[in-house]
């Protein structure tokens, strides 16, 4: 379980979140707490002015409507529904679920709060008893959390419609009082985070190349599918933490607290609060605001870097002028030789050369400083899948 403290910033940096080695609480700052009088309905779905944002409005409509992109759009195997199909349960269903919030259903502690295991009715998703019928995952926004309403309309909002096999299914929410909670599919094997930096000591196999291959070509699905849906959506908030695997290792991209709606217009990029996670936002997003939908592209390539080499974006327990990973890695990707001192030794001899060489030249052009120069995500899939079938096939047995 990982703790992140809270850390302010001024200026520019307000809301970036910090996420290295060392246990901080992450933080964005400038989120009002709005969900006070529980005024609103859930119920019409708006675009949120220039904010490219969606959100509540407080009218109620009785049909949900998602007012700012085309109903039905079905794209690279996955859809966008016309209404969100989300169960609405009660703050005390939630608690028969987790039995009261029991520490020892706690999955995980993030910036929006905790997350529990709980169960429910396999066909309802009605709450049931602990331990019968299907596990889920369940998100409490912590009282003491500066991620608030926001972030929970936005997954409400986006998450509640999307589906994909590479985004993680929001199956409810409850929203009560001071109480805001998400339901999930429950993925059994957490984050790709958890994998790729646990400590040494743990019992379970590193992942091996042939795994973290799997990992990224399903990510890279998932944000592909944003990106080329009708209304392009930009991810904003894309790493390892936010990659979670299925009992067969199956990625699937999940927070959507951050996600905009693309820009429209003509217009190459939306401008925003900067939002996200220090070492993995893009450096034109930090610099002016600027949110391109390569901007996503950019957290992609540092997620293949940290897949290469087994290092966190950011780690300030490393030697002076390697704590960012970019920084100091960048420049050894594309040779050879260089790049076999930085690839992750739990991985030797399950890769080709070649196959490791194409991956690190693929994470070069991800990490572009201009947006226009990097690939779009169906040509990082493409890639991808091209140096999966360059696999190392076991030598037959005599
Ligand atoms: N659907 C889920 N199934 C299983 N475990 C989950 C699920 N969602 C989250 N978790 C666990 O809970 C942890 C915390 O998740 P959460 O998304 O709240 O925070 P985070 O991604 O670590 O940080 P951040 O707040 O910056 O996004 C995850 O690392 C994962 O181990
Ligand atoms: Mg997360």
């Amino acid at each position: 379980m990982e703790l992140i403290h809270f850390t302010s910033f001024s200026g520019r940096f307000l809301g970036l979140k910090y996420r290295a080695s060392i246990n901080r609480r992450s933080t964005k700052v400038d989120m009002g707490n709005c969900w006070g009088s529980k005024s609103a309905e859930l119920v019409h779905w708006t675009s949120n002015g220039d904010s490219n944002d969606v959100g509540f409005s407080s009218s109620s409509p009785s049909q949900s409507q998602f007012s700012v992109a085309a109903s039905d759009d079905t794209c690279l195997n996955g859809e966008i529904l016309a209404t969100p199909n989300l169960k609405v349960y009660t703050f005390a269903d939630l608690k028969t679920a987790t039995r009261n919030f029991k520490s020892d259903t706690v999955l995980g502690i993030g910036g929006f709060g905790t997350v529990f295991k709980g169960w429910v009715d396999e066909k309802t998703l009605a709450p049931s008893k602990f331990g019968a019928g299907m596990i889920v995952a369940i998100k409490k926004l912590s009282h003491e959390s500066v991620q608030g309403f926001r972030e929970w309309q936005s997954e409400v909002n986006f998450l509640g419609r999307l589906s994909h096999p590479n985004l993680v299914k929001l199956l409810g929410y409850c929203w009560e009082d001071q109480e805001l909670l998400l339901v999930y599919e429950f993925m059994q094997k957490g984050s790709l985070e958890n994998h790729l930096f646990r400590r040494v000591s743990s019992s379970v196999e590193p992942l091996s190349w042939d795994l973290r291959l799997k990992i990224v070509i399903g990510a890279a699905r998932g944000l592909s599918f944003l990106h080329t849906s009708e209304k392009q959506i930009i991810y904003r908030d894309f790493k390892a933490s936010n990659i979670l695997l299925d009992g067969n290792f199956n990625a699937k991209i999940s927070d959507f607290g951050l996600a905009k709606l693309g820009p429209s217009g003509g217009n190459s990029h939306v401008t925003t609060r900067i939002m996200g996670t220090y070492g993995y936002a893009a450096p034109e997003y930090i610099a002016t605001g600027h949110l391109y939908v390569k901007s996503d592209v950019y957290g992609f390539g540092v997620v293949l870097l940290e897949i290469l080499t087994g290092l966190r974006a950011l780690d300030t327990k490393r030697p002076s002028g390697q704590h960012n990973l970019v920084d100091w890695a960048k420049p050894l990707l594309s040779n050879k030789k260089k790049l076999q001192t930085i690839m992750d030794a739990r991985m030797e001899g399950q890769y080709s050369s070649k196959a490791a060489l194409q991956t690190a030249q693929l994470t070069l052009k991800c990490l572009e400083p201009e947006p226009r120069n990097r690939p779009s995500m169906k040509e990082v899939t493409e890639v991808l899948e091209r140096i999966e079938a360059m696999r190392i096939k076991p030598k037959a047995s005599k």
